[in-house]
């Protein structure tokens, strides 16, 4: 290639997106349906509590995990629209451990779907690029809970449902009249009561970011 043809594919290259760009107005807003997929990643906070057990007293520390994610939503007006967040189980390794020590570590199933009410600040303009930001509410429940305690045959963990509070925010790059780039983030209030072989031992607190990455789908 010449030395001037980049620069010159170049120029041509930003001069048609400007061009489609100016005008095209997908007009992404009210009465649309939409669906986004993505590959979701769920990191707990760094500090998820203690745990009070017939063994004594222990940080719980909830590892991260990823997994395929898609949400649903339906946009009421331009600017306004509602999301419900579904995933496969995720699956989270967690341990617990005394003066920095591991003492027991084990395993969790959860499914955490989270319905969030959104603003899209640029809806129904031609902006190409579309925020969002959410509030709602999650509900997270709690399946496969495993636990090995080395010289403790037979523990059994149970983790309860919980309800809390979530935030979202999003960012749509519009490709064409039904798909777009995307990327997402929530926060989520996942607090959940901890029992080790039918005791209560405490509060288990994950409240974790969930960050998402993948294509928006309109229909
Ligand atoms: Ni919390």
């Amino acid at each position: 290639m010449r030395k001037t043809a980049l620069p010159t594919l170049l120029a041509a290259g930003i001069a048609s997106a400007a061009f489609i760009a100016s005008t095209q107005a997908f007009a992404y807003g009210a009465g649309d349906f939409f669906t986004r997929v993505g590959v979701a990643k769920v990191e707990p906070k760094s500090d998820n509590g203690e745990v009070d057990t017939a063994l004594g007293k222990f940080d719980v520390d909830v590892e991260d995990d990823s997994a395929f994610a898609f949400t649903l939503g339906y946009r009421f007006t331009d600017k306004l629209g509602v999301e419900l967040l579904a995933a496969e189980p995720f699956d989270h390794d967690f341990t617990l451990s005394a003066g920095g020590a591991e003492i027991a570590n084990g395993s969790t199933d959860h499914l955490p779907p989270t319905l969030t009410l959104q603003y899209y600040p640029l809806g129904g303009t031609d902006a190409r690029v579309q925020p969002y930001a959410g509030i709602g509410v999650n509900y997270t429940r709690f399946s496969d809970e495993e636990i090995n305690v080395p010289g403790v045959p037979g523990a059994s963990l149970e983790l309860d449902d919980s309800w809390g509070a979530a935030g979202q925010l999003g960012v749509d790059l519009l490709i064409d009249d039904n798909w777009a780039l995307n990327a997402a983030a929530w926060y989520l209030d996942i607090d959940t009561d901890a029992s080790l072989n039918g005791d209560d031992i405490g509060t288990v607190e994950i409240d974790p970011v969930v960050v998402m990455a993948g294509l928006s789908f309109r229909f």
